[in-house]
C-alpha cells in the first residue's frame, strides 16, 4: 500500500519535494517544524503541537491503520505534515478524518492541495468511502482550501471548541468529500 514512497513532488512554482510516511525518526524534525509555524496558524490547531512530549508520543504509537502521517520534506526540513486517521471498528470505518499543516513559506504553493489529494488517493486505497475534516469555521481560508479539493461544508457546530491559547469558543466548520461520488 505504502509502496510508493518515498516519491517526488512538483508544486506549481517547479518546486521539487518529496512526499513519505513519518517514521518514529521524525520526532525531531517533526517537532522543528510545528514550533516555526507562525502564531496564528498555531493558536488553531486542534493540539498543542509545541509540546514535545506529544509529539513523542505520536512518533513512539504510530500505528498507520489509525493514523497515517504523510510528510512533505525537503533536505531533512518538514514542509508540511498531513495526516490521515482511520477508525479500526464500528460505524465510523468507512471515513477518514483528514488534518493538514503547511509551513508559512509554503502556504499558496499547491501544497496543501496536492497533500488533499495525496489523502483521497490513500483513502480509496484503504476502501473508504468518505473523507471528513473539521476546521475552525472562522479561518475562511482554510475551510475554502478544502472546499477547492472536493470538500462540501455539511454542517457548522456553534461555539463547539475553546481555543487552548485563550479559552475562546469557536464554531467549527464540518467538511465532507463523497469519494465513490461519480462525476458528470
Ligand atoms: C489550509 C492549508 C493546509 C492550505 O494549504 P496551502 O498549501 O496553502 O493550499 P494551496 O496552496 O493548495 O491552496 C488551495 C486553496 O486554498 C485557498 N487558500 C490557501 N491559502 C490561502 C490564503 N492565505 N488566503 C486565501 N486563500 C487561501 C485558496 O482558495 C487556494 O486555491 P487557489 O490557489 O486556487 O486560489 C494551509 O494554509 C495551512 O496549513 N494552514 C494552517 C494550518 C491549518 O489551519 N490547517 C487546517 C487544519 S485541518
Amino acid at each position: 500500500m505504502l509502496e510508493e514512497y518515498p516519491k517526488e513532488i512538483t508544486l506549481q512554482d517547479g518546486f521539487i519535494c518529496i512526499l513519505r510516511p513519518m517514521t518514529r525518526d521524525d520526532q525531531d524534525a517533526l517537532y522543528r517544524f510545528f514550533i516555526s509555524l507562525p502564531e496564528e496558524d498555531r493558536r488553531y490547531l486542534r493540539n498543542d503541537a509545541t509540546n514535545r512530549i506529544l509529539i513523542e508520543k505520536w512518533c513512539r504509537e504510530l500505528n498507520y491503520n489509525k493514523v497515517l502521517p504523510i510528510l512533505a520534506e525537503h533536505e531533512n526540513r518538514i514542509l508540511a505534515n498531513a495526516t490521515l486517521h482511520r477508525e479500526t471498528f464500528g460505524w465510523g470505518m468507512h471515513i477518514g478524518e483528514i488534518r493538514t499543516t503547511v509551513a508559512a513559506d509554503f502556504q499558496q504553493r499547491g501544497l496543501g492541495s496536492l497533500l488533499l489529494e495525496e489523502l483521497s488517493k490513500l483513502a480509496l486505497k484503504f476502501n473508504l468511502d468518505k473523507l471528513c475534516a473539521k476546521v475552525v469555521a472562522s479561518r475562511t481560508y482554510v475551510t475554502r482550501a478544502f472546499e477547492k479539493n472536493g470538500f462540501v461544508r455539511e454542517a457548522t457546530l456553534k461555539n463547539f471548541v475553546k481555543i487552548l491559547y485563550d479559552k475562546n469558543y469557536e464554531d467549527i466548520a464540518v467538511l465532507v468529500k463523497d469519494l465513490n461520488q461519480k462525476s458528470g
